[in-house]
């Protein structure tokens, strides 16, 4: 794991996770370079998902791979992700965020999701999932163009808790990667 790469990563508190971040018009050298740059930096971390706010971009674009736990890398790129349906039951999942490294919180979220999203060639893409990690992750990363964390989603209580422990956790020198120490 190269820290390089770690250090690219913005983590909170801060404002670049709370701004409402601008569409992409044109898919270009750009585009395609930041792509590059948010996966590198989210398989150097360990991490399913990356948000371009998180590399301090604030424009729509997400990268995932949920696959890749397995090994065999297989990255999806959204640009200009729009969720186009949640519903389904709602489920508890706990989940992580690179930006908020050391703590993990138990989010509850629709189980089913459609996005659709152009790829880098411009194709608009369709994604449905349902009750799985790509559910969760879908809709975890999208919130980040819009400014919302995961935090957002807790109840009062248990927001501050989560704060409490994020504090500790990078007074104990947590980086992005890292996860909670049960
Ligand atoms: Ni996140």
């Amino acid at each position: 794991m190269s820290s390089a790469n770690l250090k690219d990563i913005v983590v909170g508190p801060d404002d670049r996770l709370k701004t409402e971040c601008a569409p992409i018009d044109q898919i270009d050298d750009g585009v395609r370079k930041l792509a590059k740059r948010m996966l590198r930096d989210m398989y150097a971390a360990d991490g399913c998902g990356l948000a371009a706010p998180q590399v301090g971009q604030l424009v729509q674009m997400v990268v995932i791979d949920v696959d890749y736990a397995g090994g065999k890398k297989n990255p999806y790129v959204l640009i200009n992700p729009k969720v186009i349906t949640a519903d389904g039951e709602e489920r508890q999942t706990g989940e992580g965020c690179l930006s908020f490294p050391g703590i993990t919180v138990e989010v509850a979220r629709p189980s089913h999701v459609v996005v659709e999203a152009q790829n880098l060639d411009g194709d608009l893409m369709r994604y449905e999932a349902r009750d799985n990690l790509l559910a969760v992750c879908l809709q975890h990363e999208i919130d980040h163009l819009h400014g919302v964390t995961m935090l957002d989603h807790l109840s009062p209580m248990a927001r501050v808790r989560a704060i409490r422990d994020y504090e500790e956790a990078l007074a104990n020198g947590a980086q992005p990667g890292d996860v909670a120490q049960q």
